[in-house]
Formats: C-alpha cells, sequence, structure tokens
C-alpha cells in the first residue's frame, strides 16, 4: 500500500515530486492531460529513476474518466493534486476558463477520494493567498487578503473547499502546501521547467542568457526594498518535491494532529529581482542584457516565508540556495536547447 496518484504529474513540480517519491520507496501512477506540459517529463523521470510511470492522459473536468482510475487501482494510499491552470496574468484574461478547470479538477478529486475511501489529499497551493502581506516573513497564521487575479482566487478558495471537505469527513486527512517562488531543474538537466511561453522570472532569464529572447525588463525599481526590485522567497524544486514526501508519509504515519493542516514551502529569505540576476551572472559567468522597466501590475511588493512549522512537523528542510537555483536552472536552459 504505498501507490501514490499524482495530478499534474507531468508538470514542472509533479514531475520532479514523483521522481522524490520513487526515491523514497512510493510507486506512481498520474493523470495528465498534456494542457501545460508533456510526455517528455516522463522519459526524464524514467532515465533519472529507472522506472516507468503510467500516465493517465485524461481531463479531470470529466469524473466519469476519473472514476476509472480509481477502479483500476484499488490501492492508492493518497492523492496529491498538482494539475491547475496557473498563468497569473492569463487568468485575468480568461477568468471563467480557470474557475472551470481547477474548481472542477479539484472537486472531481475530493469526490473521487471521498467514493473511493482514500485516506490522505495534498494540495498545491501559493503564497499567492497571502497577497501583500503586512507583516514579513509570513507565516501560515498570517491572515488572507483579497487576491489579485482570478488564479489567486482558485488557491485561496481551494483551501477553503477543502478545509471545509475535510471537517465533514474525518478520516480524510489533508495538507495545504503554500509554496513560494518554485525555479531551478533536477541536477541532471534532465527534468526542469518547460513552459511554453516563460512567464516567471528564472526561465526568463535563462532565455535571455541562451539567446532565445533579447533582454529582460526588470519590472520597477522604485519600490520600498533594499535595491528598489521585487523581493521574493525562491525555492528550489527538488527541496519543494521532497516537502511533499515528507507530507505524506507524515500522513501516513498518522502524525497529523488536525485532518487539515498548511504549510509554508520557501527557504525563509528573501532575493530580490537584481540579487537573483546577479545570482544568475555569478554562476554562468555570463553579462545578462537587463533593462529597467515600469511596475507590473499585481506584483506584491516583497514576500518570503517562514517555513518553522514544516520543519518542526513535517521534519522538512531545503537545502539549495538562489545560486543553486541559477546553476540548475541554466545547465537545464543550455541541455534543454541543444
Ligand atoms: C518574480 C519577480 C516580477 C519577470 C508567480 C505567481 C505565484 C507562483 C510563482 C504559481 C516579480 C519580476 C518577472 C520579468 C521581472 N505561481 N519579473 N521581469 O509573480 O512572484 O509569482 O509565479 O503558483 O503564484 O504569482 O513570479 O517569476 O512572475 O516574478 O522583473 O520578466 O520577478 O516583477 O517581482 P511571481 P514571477
Amino acid at each position: 500500500m504505498n501507490k501514490v496518484l499524482v495530478t499534474g504529474g507531468c508538470g514542472y513540480i509533479g514531475s520532479h515530486t514523483i521522481v522524490d517519491l520513487i526515491n523514497n520507496g512510493f510507486e506512481v501512477i498520474s493523470i495528465d492531460n498534456y494542457i501545460n506540459s508533456s510526455r517528455a517529463s516522463l522519459k526524464g523521470i524514467e532515465k533519472i529513476t529507472g522506472k516507468k510511470i503510467k500516465n493517465y492522459k485524461i481531463d479531470l473536468c470529466n469524473y466519469n474518466r476519473v472514476r476509472k482510475v480509481f477502479l483500476e487501482n484499488k490501492d492508492i494510499v493518497g492523492i496529491i493534486h498538482f494539475a491547475a491552470l496557473k498563468a497569473v496574468g492569463e487568468s485575468s484574461e480568461q477568468p471563467l476558463r480557470y474557475f472551470k478547470n481547477n474548481f472542477n479538477s479539484t472537486l472531481n478529486m475530493l469526490e473521487a477520494t471521498k467514493e473511493f475511501g482514500i485516506k490522505n489529499f495534498i494540495f498545491s497551493s501559493s503564497c499567492t493567498v497571502y497577497g501583500n502581506a503586512k507583516e514579513l516573513p509570513v507565516t501560515e497564521e498570517t491572515p488572507f487578503q483579497r487576491v489579485e487575479s482570478p488564479y489567486g482566487l482558485t488557491k485561496q478558495a481551494g483551501e477553503e473547499m477543502i478545509e471545509f471537505f475535510s471537517k465533514a469527513n474525518p478520516k480524510i486527512n489533508s495538507i495545504l502546501l503554500r509554496y513560494f517562488n518554485p525555479a531551478g531543474a533536477h541536477e541532471s538537466a534532465l527534468l526542469g521547467e518547460a513552459p511554453n511561453v516563460a512567464l516567471n522570472l528564472v526561465p526568463i532569464i535563462t532565455e535571455v542568457a541562451i539567446g532565445k529572447r533579447k533582454s529582460i525588463t526588470v519590472f520597477g525599481d522604485d519600490y520600498d526594498t533594499r535595491d528598489g526590485s521585487n523581493i521574493r522567497d525562491y525555492i528550489h524544486v527538488m527541496d519543494l518535491a521532497n516537502a511533499h514526501t515528507k507530507a505524506l508519509e507524515y500522513l501516513i504515519k498518522n502524525n497529523n494532529k488536525t485532518n487539515c493542516e498548511v504549510y509554508n514551502l520557501g527557504i525563509g529569505e528573501g532575493a530580490s529581482v537584481l540579487e537573483v540576476i546577479q545570482a544568475f551572472e555569478k554562476v554562468s559567468g555570463k553579462k545578462l542584457n537587463y533593462k529597467i522597466g515600469p511596475r507590473r501590475k499585481g506584483d506584491v511588493i516583497a514576500i518570503y516565508s517562514n517555513y518553522k512549522k514544516a520543519k518542526r512537523r513535517l521534519k522538512w528542510k531545503p537545502t539549495r540556495n538562489i545560486e543553486d537555483i541559477m546553476r540548475t536552472a541554466w545547465v537545464w536552459e543550455q541541455k534543454r536547447s541543444k
């Protein structure tokens, strides 16, 4: 009984988490319709772990199709639900698509958890739920702020749906993991962030460095921060992956105090946009072509985590820093562009 169902298993964080789950003795199956990922991730996982992962290419919004996966796999010990549309800007242009996809897929996964008596459910959430937090670092008790995007709402409301569901189903144990800024790639460069269109800072930096893009614009250097640019808490994707394994092991051992717990996953310190660029230049030895531009709508000024609760309860801690992120992201970009 150590089979885990990962939704979005071919995506960036999902694929890296599958590697860590396998490294820790779990058997994994995936559901992914490749809407924002590719089956190439399965190849990468196989090359790294030697394990072939079965992926069900189905739409999580179709409950009959979801049911079939559970009818075929009676021994699922837990679900890790990553699958979601996650581009903040795009969500503001396509709110209905985001609400239908992200809410219906989560509702169907909760339905299946109940129908098939799955005991452990882990949900991929985001620091977006904190908005422009008044106090830093943010802890799990930091109150929600009104979100700036439909994407953020699907995370905030997704968390609350699972909380109510857990209250009504005491036998089901859930954990909500609030990611800060995931970045970097697996050390082997066989897996990494492979966005169709890079929207996040780190892949944009490596695309400029490799020549896929002419330059990068720093969205504002007149903020009230140490160097004027925005501050974020960048967490290496493999550290983030391991937090999921630790959370699942924690639930399987029934170490949880309540049946719906929340954890911040960051490294507990902030890096500014300019500091991320400097870290890249240091590890790559390349000068980056960037210019300062206007602020981006919806950006929070600064946010970084207090992750002590995950350290204490899940026995998890991050082991990589921003230079490890930039080094692995750069190696991955060079490999990917060959
Ligand atoms: C980081 C910083 C930009 C691009 C988002 C989501 C969050 C999570 C991670 C899903 C910001 C600056 C960026 C550029 C720049 N996603 N930047 N020039 O917005 O912090 O978080 O992705 O869970 O929910 O909100 O990440 O990488 O877009 O931006 O100056 O060309 O880099 O202004 O300060 P963000 P990001």
